[in-house]
């Protein structure tokens, strides 16, 4: 029986989507390590293109929704879709969330990392990005067969709440597998609904993104960039996690 609010994969699928993701979590590395102070970001999605198809794969979000870069590299006050410019570039200390989506072998890996470009040029971008990363792994451990999605949004929204960061509600985690986004929601905060109930075999794209300051976005004249409206900085990470009868698999984690 198919029912639409999730789908639980068959080891086949599994099998198919570790590949996509770890296929997915190397190309973001590679891309991490070639980011440099002084490029653009037209450059780095150059880069980033070039890195996904020496993988054998083909950039997801190329396309998708009329998407226009090859991934999504957002600085600063950019909290997610940021579209790789031949005119901006990339500065020391910047803030710098890098998506990557990766479909081979018919399947799809979706990962994102924050990192800050050089050093740090203040304290609270260290907070920002480190409690963001720390959400992402607090909602994995809560990724868990008998607990409900809602379990996995409280986890996230706590830490936040204790880092004093803003959790950004227009965007969500879902599924992923065959489709990017796939039933059902993550969301990054606690709602009033439950969600479904967690079961082996579900694979789930984790993703806080927090600010620094309001948890209010709006989009671009580009039609993609979400920015925070107070110009503030915002940091996003993102795994792809399986369920499973015992701890939840993180499938874009680098093995070696
Ligand atoms: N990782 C993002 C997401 O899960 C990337 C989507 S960018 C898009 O939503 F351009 F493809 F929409
Ligand atoms: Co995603």
């Amino acid at each position: 029986m198919v029912d639409p609010r999730y789908i639980i994969y068959n080891n086949d699928a599994i099998s198919g989507i570790r590949v996509a993701a770890q296929t997915a979590a190397i190309a973001r590395d590679r891309i991490v390590g070639n980011v440099y102070s002084g490029m653009t970001t037209g450059e780095l999605d150059d880069i980033a293109a070039d890195i996904i198809s020496e993988l054998g794969g083909y950039p997801t979000f190329w396309k998708y929704h009329g998407y226009p870069g090859k991934i999504c590299v957002s600085v600063n006050d950019e909290v997610v879709h940021g579209i790789g410019r031949s005119s901006k570039v990339i500065k020391a200390g910047d803030v710098v969330s890098i998506d990557v989506g990766v479909t081979i072998g018919g399947y799809i890996g979706d990962n994102a990392i924050t990192i800050i470009v050089d050093s740090a040029i203040c304290d609270e971008d260290v907070r920002l990005v480190d409690s963001t990363e720390k959400a992402l792994m607090a909602g994995i451990k809560a990724a868990r067969a008998g607990n409900f999605v809602k379990d996995i949004s409280i986890a996230v929204e706590n830490v936040a709440i204790d880092a004093k960061l803003s959790v950004v509600r227009e965007y969500v985690g879902h599924g992923c597998g065959i489709e990017l986004h796939e039933p059902p929601e993550i969301p990054n905060y606690k709602t009033r609904k439950k969600g479904v109930m967690l079961v082996p075999g579900m694979v789930l794209c984790i993703e806080p993104m927090f600010n620094l300051g309001s948890h209010k976005v709006f989009t671009d004249s580009d039609d993609w960039t979400v920015r925070t409206r107070d110009g503030k900085k915002s940091a996003h990470f993102e795994h792809m996690v399986l369920i499973t009868e015992t701890d939840p698999e993180i499938l874009t984690w680098r093995k070696t």
